[in-house]
């Protein structure tokens, strides 16, 4: 015996979700009493799920397609029309494994140097500046540190416009009106920049390390031919962009070492650090949900899917879902201590295996810009944290302190 689905009642809800944000999804699972429901957005019905086993079923790819599932308005700004995010099968894994190859803990290791170099850096430009404003600070120093690490040139002159523009773009992925068209306007003009990057690495007219991105990138191969251009550069533009967008966690762990300082004592050892970079990870919000499409009809759990149907994955609400989590609530580091990762508990940049599936595969230079930053903040550089309004706007998506964290009074410290 099949069981319905609980159904929200209305013709579509996609204002609830713009009005209720973050909020939308728990809201209806709470008030439904269930880990599934479905709802139109966006003028069409879509299935939205939570919970640990739901997020197994969502990366099972025998079930789930993505092609044709994420929004174009999300293509035009935040990812790109066509790259990896939105490719199936065979093809994805290939793709796939070109992302995954420039992750090695060589690579990693020369990565963390460039952010302590550039933190470094920062904190002198942040103490002549006397007063900063942490977003905007962090977003010029990663798209510095990641264009170093990719062997992207970026000129003093660029930079600030550059990181303005690679924010916009995901700034607007969850705007309308002026937010989205900011962006909207941004993609081209990033990718333009990329792509003259991709000639000049293929012509020999820039030289770069071949264990770089720029370079795997530009020699990459699918069907023995190199990537169209533009391709290249929207895939390049794949691992910077999203970079720049760890400025995000790097203000929230500047905001859980304001509002929680009891912390600052306990980060003596580098697990001390992962354990605080991921409790910044689960605690905070920042991807909401993501979509896929079904591939054949299925039965799971007693619900039946049909195919083609659009089934939202609640990626926020499984950090937070307290039969996964004690006190999800609180703010603690110390929870992963003892953590055992199954791959869909913990899964703030999706679930799964990323050598597989589409689990996201920036998770390490997540981390490190995260661990630096705090170290940077915490042993680097003396500030004061004026009177601001730091509030998270869970209506917005994506959310940050309404402030952006404003220091002031700031200071490196002496070694
Ligand atoms: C703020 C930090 C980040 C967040 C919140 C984040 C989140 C995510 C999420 C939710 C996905 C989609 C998972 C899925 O489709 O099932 C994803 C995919 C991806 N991420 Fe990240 N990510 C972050 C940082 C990074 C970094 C630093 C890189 C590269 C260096 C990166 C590169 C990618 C790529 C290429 C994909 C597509 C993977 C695929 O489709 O197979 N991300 N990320």
């Amino acid at each position: 015996m099949t069981k319905e689905i609980p159904k929200e009642r209305g013709i579509d809800h996609t204002f609830s979700l713009l009005t209720e944000g973050y909020n939308y999804v728990g809201k209806r699972m709470s008030g439904m009493d269930t880990d599934i429901f479905e709802t139109r957005l966006l003028g069409k019905k879509m299935i939205i799920m939570t919970g640990r086993d739901a997020a197994e079923l969502f990366y099972d790819e025998t079930k789930f397609k993505r092609e044709g599932a994420l929004p174009l308005r999300v293509q035009k700004t935040l990812f790109g029309v066509g790259g990896i995010q939105t490719m199936d099968g065979q093809k994805h894994k290939i793709r796939k494994a070109m992302f995954m190859s420039l992750m090695s803990d060589e690579r990693l290791g020369l990565f963390r140097t460039i952010v302590k170099e550039e933190w470094d850096r920062k904190g002198h430009e942040m103490e002549r500046k006397g007063e900063a404003v942490l977003f905007d600070e962090s977003e010029e120093l990663i798209l510095r540190a990641i264009c170093r690490w990719t062997g992207v040139p970026l000129t003093d002159v660029e930079s600030w416009n550059r990181a303005y523009d690679i924010g916009s773009l995901i700034d607007a992925a969850g705007g309308v009106g002026k937010r989205f068209r900011v962006g909207e306007d941004a993609r081209p003009r990033t990718e333009a920049w990329l792509e003259e990057v991709i000639l000049a690495v293929r012509e020999g007219r820039l030289e770069t390390d071949p264990e770089s991105a720029a370079h795997v990138v530009a020699f990459h191969q699918e069907s023995g031919e190199y990537l169209d251009a533009h391709m290249a550069a929207l895939e390049l533009l794949n691992v910077i962009r999203p970079a720049v967008a760890v400025a995000r966690f790097v203000v929230f762990a500047a905001l859980a070492l304001h509002d929680f300082p009891e912390w600052k004592e306990k980060l003596n050892t580098q697990k001390d650090l992962n354990n605080f970079a991921n409790e910044v990870r689960r605690f905070y919000p920042f991807t909401p949900f993501l979509g896929a499409i079904a591939k054949k009809d299925f039965e799971w759990h007693g619900y039946e899917f049909n195919e083609g149907e659009t089934v939202l994955m609640d990626f926020h609400g499984v950090n937070r879902d307290p039969r996964l989590w004690e006190e999800p609530e609180q703010f603690n580091p110390d929870r992963f201590n003892d953590f055992t990762d199954d791959r869909f508990t913990f899964i703030p940049q999706g679930g799964g295996d990323p050598n597989h599936g589409h689990r996201c595969p920036g998770e390490p230079v997540t981390v490190i810009i995260i661990e630096e930053s705090i170290r940077f903040l915490v042993n680097g550089l003396e500030y004061n944290v004026p009177q601001q309004d730091l509030m998270i706007n869970m209506v917005r998506m994506p959310t940050l302190p309404a402030s952006r964290f404003v220091m002031d009074r700031i200071k490196v410290k002496e070694d």
